[in-house]
């Protein structure tokens, strides 16, 4: 039987790390964990409670209502993958909208966010079989994860997925404001205190401006099956 490893997929927003990482699970039977759903769930949550919004953050309410946030996955078997429910309510749509985006690097940034974040992610990569995306998996999550990817692209191709995938479900969105938001979230992850978006050492980078979804998988499953057989 082959060994069951924890993959822990980072990188700048929009570079195709959830399509990878669903597929990913799909092949080996893993649990995908989507962290980036999660950041926006409390952000959603912050933001429906008036603790953010474009220019305030009150960062004391929201530590103070943390422990009123409960948040959790559930498989949807019809789509494929887990759904994001905060407080037992379905809000998969509600956080991928612009609105959203445009708030949750604010939230991230605050540490005691991060530290109930971090600690239900680790609980949930207590039995290995799992692939994670987000930020910060393979240097804080999981330091010591068996597979660390690390996906780039540049802005522009980023921004014009996004467009796309916002456009294809009906919000009415301008490309200039998605790209302003890819490139602001960047400054923001990349440059905040606690755990900012980073390579770590032992991390494979990808940049995949010009290499498509099949091309990525394929390597990358040559990854994962060196790492568990
Ligand atoms: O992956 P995403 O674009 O849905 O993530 C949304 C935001 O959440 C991203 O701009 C930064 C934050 N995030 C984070 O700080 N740490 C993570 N592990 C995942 C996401």
């Amino acid at each position: 039987m082959s060994k069951k490893i924890i993959i822990a997929i980072d990188g700048f927003s929009s570079t195709g790390k959830s399509t990878i990482a669903k597929l990913l699970a799909k092949k080996y039977n893993y649990i995908y964990v989507d962290t980036g759903a999660m950041y926006r769930a409390v952000t959603l949550f912050a933001k429906n409670n008036n603790f953010v919004g474009i220019d305030f953050l009150s960062k004391d309410k929201l530590i103070t209502h943390l422990s009123d946030i409960s948040l959790s996955f559930k498989f949807n078997s019809k789509l494929g993958f887990a759904e994001m429910y905060l407080n037992d309510k379905n809000v998969e749509k509600e956080i991928r909208t612009l609105e959203v985006s445009q708030l949750v690097s604010k939230v991230s940034a605050i540490s005691e966010v991060r530290k109930k974040l971090v600690a239900e992610q680790q609980l949930m990569g207590k039995s290995s079989g799992i692939v994670m995306d987000g930020r910060d998996i393979g240097t804080v999550v999981f330091p010591n994860a068996e597979l660390k990817l690390f996906m780039t692209a540049s802005a522009d191709k980023r921004a014009t997925r996004r467009y796309k995938e916002l456009i294809d479900r009906g919000d009415k969105v301008d490309f200039k404001d998605i790209l302003f938001n890819v490139e602001e979230r960047d400054r923001i992850d990349s440059t905040r205190e606690d755990s900012p978006l980073l390579e770590a050492d032992d991390a494979i980078g990808f940049d995949n401006s010009d290499m498509g979804i099949q091309e990525q998988f394929e390597r990358i499953c040559a990854l994962v099956d060196r790492r568990i057989s």
